[in-house]
């Protein structure tokens, strides 16, 4: 039996999460491999008998990663299953994560999820989250991976009533929150000599050398190019988003967490008191960049 698990991060968690599942994954079968998407010919998916997904809860599944399930040949009959790691409202990726893969025939067997920091100029530093995905968490998806081998294995051997039935999850409303565009400031920019922003771009799609410079059309407000950017030379008006995202911190945000934290889905790595619910990130630490992608 042959494996995959194929994964898209922006910041780093969900490529550990991943790296757990796929050593839980190669504890049961040495025929498995891990990519991103962005490094995967979507077409070699056919080679596979089971495909793990993982990625980041972006209002539901990143447009990057539905492209890419979206150009996939058929996948009829094979197993498949999902993970992603989120901030606090993680429901909106399941809906579209199955309708995703079901769409291309393939029996998803398994879903979970885990907690992960988040980096958003419009939300507090530290977070509610951050910590997350800890040594816990990733012994946790160690045994989701070894799991779903295992799982997959009895399936494909005739034990078809192991398929799990999963609930009906209705897709949350999207969240309506302002989506500020990025642009340039010509003068502190340093391409073609620095990529960072063109290489990042989880859509593919910024082009400096066009004139005007362009940023991504179908951009996904992740705001990955101001906060990279190590001269400040993307300007992101974060203002409107900052305002509205800190009322659904105290409107949704805080309640949800603490019920989570209640039924001891949550554990809570950073106290409440050191999150400072009334200040975005961007205007705690505006220095440039805002984050640096780790060398790993
Ligand atoms: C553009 C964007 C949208 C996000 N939307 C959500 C969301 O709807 N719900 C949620 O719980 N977390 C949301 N988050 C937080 C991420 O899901 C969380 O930080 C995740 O662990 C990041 O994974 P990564 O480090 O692998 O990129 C969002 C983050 C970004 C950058």
């Amino acid at each position: 039996m042959k494996s995959i698990v194929i994964y898209f991060s922006l910041t780093g968690n969900t490529k550990k999460v991943a790296k757990a599942v796929y050593q839980g994954m190669r504890e049961q079968s040495d025929q498995c491999d891990i990519a991103t998407v962005k490094e995967t010919d979507v077409g070699r998916l056919t080679e596979y008998d089971l495909i793990v997904l993982g990625s980041p809860v972006w209002g539901g599944v990143p447009l990057n990663v539905r492209l890419f399930f979206n150009a996939a040949p058929s996948l009829k009959g094979k197993h498949a299953a999902a993970f992603c790691t989120h901030g606090i409202l993680p429901e909106s990726f399941f809906p579209q994560a199955i309708e995703l893969l079901e769409k291309k025939g393939l029996i998803i067997i398994g879903m979970n999820d885990w907690y992960g920091s988040v980096f958003r100029p419009t939300l507090p530093k530290p977070y509610f989250t951050d910590g997350h995905p800890d040594e816990t968490d990733l012994k946790e998806a160690e045994a989701f991976g070894r799991e779903m081998v295992e799982l997959s294995r009895r399936i494909y051997a005739g034990e078809t009533h192991l398929i799990p039935t999963f609930p009906e999850m209705p897709t949350p409303p999207p969240s309506n929150l302002p989506k500020p565009r990025p642009t340039l400031i010509k003068e502190k920019c340093g391409f073609p000599k620095c990529r960072l922003c063109v290489d990042n771009c989880p859509m593919e799609d910024i082009d400096l050398s066009a004139s005007p410079p362009r940023f991504a059309r179908n951009c996904t407000s992740c705001f990955f190019c101001e906060m990279i950017c190590p001269r400040g030379a993307i300007h992101i008006d974060y203002e409107a988003r900052a305002k509205a995202s800190l009322e659904r911190v105290e409107e949704i945000f805080l309640k949800r967490l603490e019920q989570a934290e209640a039924e001891g889905r949550f554990r809570r790595l950073v106290p409440l008191e050191n999150v400072d619910q009334k200040t975005p990130y961007y205007k705690v630490f505006n220095k440039h960049p805002r984050y640096v992608i780790p060398k790993d």
